[in-house]
């Protein structure tokens, strides 16, 4: 539905997406996650036709957003980062004004505008001017706005940014409902929320992507064969790596940044489900060696680690 070949955008000097290629089948909610400055924003404007690219194809439906754009537009609802939304205009107003210049024609404007403030959970604010809305409701007038026209896309931009918990999950509820029968792209930041909301993920860094896989494979090798034990020691990083690389069971270590100087800190892969014995056997090894454990702990694999192991942060 979505097909995004070498893309890339540069603003002056700065380059914010550097020959980024991806696919989203149609019906898949994929998260587009990456750190502050990753260039989310920036490649959701491309695709809502609101940005021009600097090089780059990207196909909606098989429509070219170039070359077709108007027929390309037509096929994507868009939230941006910030909605821009008229405080003056009252809610049903506003969407009736937003779905005739997407081109609803004026006999099915009526019914789209119902249809979609009935979606969003709007119809007792229809009247209400946007200005006095809570910041949780404009947000769902904005996504409102962009379901008026019946868009088969979604490009959703840190749909609950600035929301209080409560209509955070009233909003993650809403975009996996819309994911029923729309395709949709959200960017975030919140590793939590892209988990919650999607079951693919493509993670963005400095403008290219850094890994693009179902969050159950992006959750830190957590291979079913594999168990992760963090190890702080208190001793010469090099040895202490060498001596932990060299024994038996363990597949791989990672050395972490640590917060204590003198301190090693290393995330151990253990292959196989009997890491207990390799825990006691390397916790041995390093005590002989003349050094001190300071702590041992079993590491639960999640996106949050995935992450900064993705994009370099902080681990090895
Ligand atoms: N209009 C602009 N002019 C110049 N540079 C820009 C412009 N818009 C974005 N940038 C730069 O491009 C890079 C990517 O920005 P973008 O807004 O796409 O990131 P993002 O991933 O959405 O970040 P955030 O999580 O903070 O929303 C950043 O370095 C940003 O400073
Ligand atoms: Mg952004």
């Amino acid at each position: 539905m979505i097909a995004v070949s070498h893309l890339s955008k540069t603003y002056g000097e700065r380059r914010a997406l550097d020959d980024v290629s991806f696919t989203v089948a149609q019906g898949e909610v994929v998260g587009f996650l990456g750190p502050n400055g990753a260039g989310k924003s920036t490649a959701l404007r491309i695709l809502a036709g609101f940005l021009p690219p600097t090089a780059g194809e990207v196909r909606l439906g098989g429509v070219d957003l170039f070359r077709e754009a108007r027929a390309a537009r037509r096929l994507t609802g868009y939230v941006p980062e910030h909605t821009p939304l008229y405080p003056e205009l009252p809610v049903r107003w506003y969407l009736d004004h937003m779905a005739a210049l997407e081109g609803v024609p004026r006999g099915d404007r009526r019914r789209r505008v119902e249809e979609a403030m009935e979606r969003c959970c709007l119809a007792e604010v229809a009247g209400t001017f946007i200005g006095k809305l809570s910041k949780g409701y404009r947000r769902r007038v904005g996504l409102a706005q962009a379901l008026v026209h019946r868009p088969a896309v979604l490009l959703l931009d840190e749909p609950t940014d600035g929301l209080d918990p409560r209509q955070i999950v009233e909003a993650r509820e809403l975009i996996r409902e819309l994911g029923r029968d729309h395709t949709v792209l959200v960017a975030s930041h919140i590793l939590a929320e892209v988990s919650l909301i999607c079951r693919r993920a493509i993670i963005i860094q400095e403008g290219r992507i850094v890994a693009e896989d179902s969050l159950e494979h992006l959750g830190l090798s957590a291979r079913p064969d594999q168990t992760l034990v963090r190890l702080e020691v208190r001793g010469p990083a090099a040895e202490v790596r060498s001596l932990l690389e060299g024994q038996t069971g363990v597949a791989e270590v990672r050395q972490e940044t640590g917060e204590e100087p003198g301190v090693v800190r290393c995330l151990l892969v253990v292959e196989g489900r009997q890491d207990s014995l390799v825990r006691e056997q390397v916790v041995r090894r390093v005590v002989e060696a003349g050094w001190e454990v300071r702590s041992l702990a079993a590491v639960v694999p999640d996106l949050e680690q995935a992450f900064l192991r993705l994009t370099g942060d902080g681990a090895a």
